[in-house]
Parts: structure tokens; C-alpha cells; sequence
């Protein structure tokens, strides 16, 4: 984990930490305050920072869509989104791949798809946020069944869990710390998908749209 800090020593006992932001994002990154950007009006008073502002995941998600197309070579590949959290990042992801091909002299053939798997395929599965791992172990097994080519997974943010055997997917954006985070399609009870940002939800926010 990289965390860079800077002293600036400024009194003779007064030093200011600066955390600066890294895709490792520590557990004391106090994240940026909403008046920096903008968000809808309807979530007014139900959030406590931004986390990852919007631009930056979408510039994230073009370096891996980069890496992506350096690691898979001249293969076909199917995106398997796992909805619904993951329908943004896919949808962006998907895009900077095929701008990059589109740019380059091999073209990448990519079907986005979510039932018909055959066995030549290769797949990347599309997640927006891996835990303990458990849901994408389950899923990883359900898809070998089809004997793909080759399976690799990018999602767009790990968290740190307590579990040091936790699964690590093959591209991740950001490593996040245990937080409930919303925005970018990830949900509170389906609200907040509609946030561009990934913010941290307060308490007002978790009572207002509790179920
Ligand atoms: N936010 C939204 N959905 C989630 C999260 C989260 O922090 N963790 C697992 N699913
Ligand atoms: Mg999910």
C-alpha cells in the first residue's frame, strides 16, 4: 500500500498531514466535500463525501480497458456485466475497449452478452464491487462449467475486508476501505445510481431510504 505524506512544518509543534489519493485509497482518506462538484438535488443532506469523484473513475476505467487489451492479444472476448451495480463500469469499460481498438490495427470483436456462452469463448466478467469475494467464487465456478478459453474479471473496486483470503479479481480500479459506498450504479435499496460520483452515504441517507 502507497501512502504518501507530506509535512509541511509550518509552527514550531503544528505539522499538517496531506493523505494524498492513490487507487489503494487508505482508511483515513478524508475524501473531497460535495460543494466541490455537483450532484442531484435529491440527495441533498443524505451524503457524508465523495469518495472517488466521477472523473477519475472514468479515466481509471481507461487504463484498464488499456491493460485489458494488452493482456487479451488478437482474442474475441464476451463481457459478462454483472448487473445491476455493474451496468456503469461495464458500459464505460466497454467503450474505452472499443475505442482503443477501434484505434489500432488489430480489431478486438467484442459481444456483450449474457447467456450464450460457448465453450471457445474468452470472458470477462464485469463486477462493480468485490467483498469477501464469495459471490464472484460462486459465479467463477457456474462459468467454468463452459470451459472458456480463458476467464478474467475486472471490477471496479475491492473492498478491504477483515478477511486476508479475500479474492483479488485481474483488474480492479480502486482498493476501497470498508465503507458503504453508493453512486456510479452501486445502490442503497436501488436508491443513489443515478449519482455520478462514489460517495460515502450518512446516517440521514441510510434512515431516509431504509426499507
Ligand atoms: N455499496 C453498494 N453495494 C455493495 C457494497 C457497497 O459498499 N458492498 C457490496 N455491495
Ligand atoms: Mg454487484
Amino acid at each position: 500500500m502507497l501512502i504518501l505524506y507530506q509535512l509541511h512544518n509550518v509552527k514550531h509543534h503544528e505539522v499538517f498531514l496531506t493523505v494524498l489519493f492513490d487507487i489503494q485509497i487508505s482508511d483515513n482518506w478524508p475524501g473531497y466535500s460535495l460543494d466541490l462538484f455537483t450532484y442531484p438535488q435529491h440527495y441533498y443532506g443524505d451524503l457524508e463525501y465523495v469518495l472517488i469523484p466521477h472523473g477519475i473513475i472514468v479515466d481509471r476505467t481507461e487504463r484498464l480497458a488499456k491493460d485489458i487489451v494488452q493482456d487479451i492479444g488478437d482474442n474475441d472476448i464476451v463481457v459478462l456485466c454483472v448487473l445491476k451495480g455493474g451496468y456503469k463500469f461495464c458500459a464505460d469499460l466497454v467503450e474505452h475497449i472499443k475505442n482503443l481498438s477501434r484505434n489500432s490495427e488489430r480489431f478486438i470483436s467484442m459481444k456483450v452478452d449474457f447467456v450464450r456462452l460457448k465453450s471457445y469463448h474468452n470472458v470477462l466478467i464485469v463486477e462493480d464491487i468485490v467483498g469477501t469475494g464469495r459471490t464472484m467464487k460462486v459465479l467463477l465456478n457456474n462459468i467454468e462449467k463452459y470451459k472458456p478459453k480463458m476467464i478474467k474479471v475486472a471490477s471496479l473496486l475491492v473492498k478491504r475486508t477483515s478477511r486476508p483470503d479475500g479474492y483479488r479479481p485481474d483488474y480492479y480500479g480502486f482498493e476501497i476501505p470498508d465503507l458503504f459506498v453508493v453512486g456510479y450504479a452501486l445502490d442503497y435499496n436501488e436508491h443513489f445510481r443515478d449519482l455520478n460520483h462514489i460517495c460515502v452515504i450518512n446516517d440521514h441517507g441510510k434512515t431516509k431510504y431504509r426499507v
